[in-house]
């Protein structure tokens, strides 16, 4: 073995902290060789994703559940988005069976002292390290948002490694964890006006296609928004499997510049909602939240919905975090949201809810749930902005 252990990672490793420890270590090992380690880092964070009982299943439940038979995390764990709200579920028609499976899923995180609560965004509610810090999450869109953003240390862990780094408190040390991988490759100069987490959507969606997993280095966006970067980081992570970019003036990262440049205008924003607005879709779904809505957006939301009544045959869901949705609840939000007849769904999103067969066309500001409503439910897309879409959903 290439890889020095400390003496605690070899107790894991030997079983003395018991099975689930011990499975945890040798799947950060394996994976450690494979991308040649050194040595195991700790981590002081934890985000695991493939908690919707709709992607894991059985097998993915029996998984968990023998882990959850000895294994205890060892530092601060947070979900990803299950398939449903997990206190109003019914009212979003989600099957009781589905719903039994899904808590049997989210006991078994619980049992494991993870905190159960399911977001995609848990650095808006408390899951937040800081620059420099070294962390394991698995949701793509969160890992390239806390490398970028926060300036973390990050690989995109699947399931199952980031569970193990739950357990165990480290990560094997390769990939963006290492300053040299983390240099940007390929300039991008934005000439174009971008306005609203739609567009930074949709130039997350240009790059992303573009640039080919190359690292970029990104200048002309004056002026964003957290809100637009989280979109952002969404959608260039799911159109170009990018885990970090650099945002001149706005990311903290040290970076050289990259010589190579390209650049992207108004009209390639334009060709890129082209491709995300189908042919005649008809649109009875309207879903803003992917990335999970901040408690400012839900407020802007409720504002435009306040007294107002969605249109028969539209089905409308805010997606958030339950601590999010219960602040949402304290400022009167919620009751502004739902007596429109809008729904304020927490712990769940569009994405991995079961909702496939549902509805025939989606309407969002997020490009990246374009692509999985496409891919995964087979829905027709339009993007628009979030006043667009509360529009279409009173009309
Ligand atoms: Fe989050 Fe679901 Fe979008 S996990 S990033 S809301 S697809």
């Amino acid at each position: 073995m290439v890889l020095q252990l400390a003496p605690e990672e070899k107790k894991m490793l030997n079983g003395e902290y018991g099975k689930a420890a011990q499975k945890s270590m040798e799947i950060i090992i394996a994976l450690g060789e494979i991308y040649g380690a050194k040595r195991l880092i700790p981590v002081s964070s934890v985000q695991i994703a493939g908690v919707s009982y709709d992607n894991l299943g059985e097998a993915g439940l029996e998984y968990l559940s023998e882990m959850a038979e000895d294994g205890q995390t060892r530092v601060l764990t947070t979900l990803n988005p299950a398939g449903m709200d997990m206190v109003e579920w019914k009212k979003h028609g989600i099957s009781r069976d589905f719903a039994k499976n899904q808590q049997r899923v989210v006991d078994a995180f619980e049992r494991m002292g993870v905190v159960t609560t399911c977001t995609c965004t848990p650095y808006l509610i408390g899951n937040l390290p800081h620059y420099g810090e070294h962390i394991a999450w698995a949701e793509s869109s969160a890992v390239c948002f806390a490398n970028s953003v926060i300036g973390a240390y990050t690989n995109r862990e699947g399931g199952p490694s980031a569970l193990a780094a739950a357990l165990t408190g480290v990560t094997a040390e390769y990939g963006f964890h290492l300053d040299e991988n983390r240099v940007a490759q390929v300039k991008y100069e934005i000439q174009a006006e971008l306005k609203g987490t739609n567009d930074f959507g949709l130039l997350g969606q240009v790059i992303g296609n573009r640039t080919g997993k190359a690292i970029p280095y990104i200048t002309g966006v004056k002026k964003v928004t957290t809100e637009e970067l989280k979109s952002f980081s969404a959608s260039i992570a799911t159109y170009g499997g990018i885990a970090i970019f650099h945002m001149e003036g706005i990311t903290p990262n040290r970076t050289t510049v990259p010589e190579k440049t390209e650049v992207v205008t108004k009209k390639d924003l334009r060709r890129a909602k082209t491709e995300l607005d189908d042919d005649e879709a008809e649109i009875d779904f309207i879903s803003v939240g992917c990335p999970h809505a901040s408690i400012k957006e839900i407020a802007e939301i409720a504002n435009m919905l306040k007294g107002k009544t969605v249109a028969e045959g539209k089905t409308v869901w805010i997606t958030t975090a339950k601590p999010t949705k219960d602040l949402a609840i304290k400022m009167g939000y919620y009751d502004q949201i739902e007596q429109a007849g809008a729904y304020l769904v927490a712990d769940a999103c569009c994405a991995v809810a079961p909702l496939k067969g549902r509805f025939k066309g989606l309407m969002t500001d997020s490009a990246k749930a374009c692509f999985y409503a496409r891919g995964k439910n087979k829905f027709k897309t339009e993007i628009r902005t979030v006043e667009e879409c509360i529009r279409e959903a009173l009309s």
